[in-house]
């Protein structure tokens, strides 16, 4: 089969696999939407983070284009005001987000927006294809996360 009919066959085969399947909504939940809409968003910056960690570590061949396209979706997911997914009335429900984020507005706040400044500086080094800088760059991103995590993100669900 050539590969675009390939493609089409295998997308088609899922979209009636996703309609066919309970499964499809479940990451979804309708009763606590602010809660699935950031956790989804933290799915994502984590779904393209994860290979430009891989890469460093050498878990996965280093390749520049994927490299810049990682870089560049997390700097454009981050770019995202995400602020509505921690919005008041939203502390409870399925969620590792602990209360003192909305104790500590200001400070979690900050915390996001490193996030977003050292993945624009990902992107940039990204750009650049050296890999000392890149790897640095990609460090100061992960350090980002774990500065986040290590206050406000519990290991398991709260409630
Ligand atoms: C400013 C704070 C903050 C930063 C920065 C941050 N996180 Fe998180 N992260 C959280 C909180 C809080 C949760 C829990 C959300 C919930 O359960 O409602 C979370 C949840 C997650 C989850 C679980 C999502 C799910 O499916 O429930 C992953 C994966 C994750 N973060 C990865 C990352 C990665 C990778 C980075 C850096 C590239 C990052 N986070 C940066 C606060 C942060």
């Amino acid at each position: 089969m050539p590969k675009l009919t390939q493609t089409l066959f295998i997308s088609g085969a899922l979209v009636a696999g996703l309609a066919l399947s309970p499964l499809a909504v479940s990451h979804f939940n309708d009763k606590e939407v602010m809660q699935s809409y950031r956790q989804s968003w933290f799915a994502m910056v984590a779904t393209n983070f994860g290979p430009m960690v891989s890469m460093l570590k050498g878990e996965m061949p280093w390749d520049d284009a994927r490299m810049q396209a990682a870089a560049d979706q997390l700097a454009q997911l981050t770019a995202m005001d995400i602020s509505r997914g921690f919005s008041p009335g939203t502390e409870k429900g399925t969620t590792r987000a602990k209360p003192e984020i909305w104790e500590n507005m200001e400070d979690f706040s900050a915390k996001m927006d490193d996030l977003r400044s050292t993945s624009a500086a990902l992107q940039t080094a990204a750009a650049s294809g050296d890999r000392k800088a890149i790897g640095k760059a990609v460090g100061d991103v992960g350090q980002s996360c774990k500065a986040c995590h290590d206050e406000y993100k519990s290991e398991d669900y709260l409630y």
